[in-house]
């Protein structure tokens, strides 16, 4: 598996999954799953569409390159109840059979990979037709945009940490 750029395993990223939930609920709304739908959640952390996409009957694959997210999806689903199962994996070497999905969503994950050609077609390899393909991106513009992107590179600067590599959706600014 290709290093990502960043461990998103080192820190408290449960604190910022908990303010995304609402973006997962709309990619996932918007994903029309029917109940038996294979899902793949590609940068799935931990687990907030692959969870709301299993609760409504999917049979969801979650990847993530980082083991101690994925760890807490699966706590989180076992706590909850809920069938899924997850993978440590990236996009562009997803660890999951041909055409063995119908779905696959991302919410600001797929966006990380680094090279965003060889994740499309991870995504073609895995999905078979009828298929569908839900993904979010940050755009890059924007006074929301400016002033993360300020702050991250002013903490990046100070703690000498690599930007992260946005190869769908943005442009890198910084
Ligand atoms: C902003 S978080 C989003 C996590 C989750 N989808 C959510 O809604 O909370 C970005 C996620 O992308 C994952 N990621 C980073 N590089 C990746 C790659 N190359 N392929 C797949 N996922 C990646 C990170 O480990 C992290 O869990």
């Amino acid at each position: 598996m290709q290093a990502p750029s960043l461990d998103w395993s080192i820190g408290g990223y449960e604190t910022i999954a908990a303010l995304l939930l609402p973006a997962a609920e709309t990619v996932v709304a918007a994903a029309g799953l029917k109940r038996g739908d294979r899902v793949v959640d590609i940068g799935c952390g931990t687990g907030n569409a692959a969870l709301l996409a299993a609760r409504q009957g999917a049979e969801v694959i979650g990847v993530d390159p980082a083991l101690r997210l994925i760890e807490v999806a699966a706590e989180r689903a076992a706590r909850e109840g809920v069938q899924a199962s997850f993978r440590q994996g990236e996009a562009a070497s997803l660890p999951i059979p041909d055409a063995s999905m119908d779905v696959a969503i991302s919410v600001f994950g797929i966006i990380f990979a680094g090279d965003a050609a060889a994740a499309i077609a991870e995504i073609d390899r895995v999905l078979t037709a009828p298929a569908r393909i839900v993904l979010s991106a940050w755009l890059p513009r924007g006074a929301v945009f400016e002033m993360n992107a300020a702050a991250a590179a002013a903490v990046r600067a100070a703690v000498g940490a690599p930007r992260p590599r946005h190869s769908i959706g943005t442009t890198a600014t910084s």
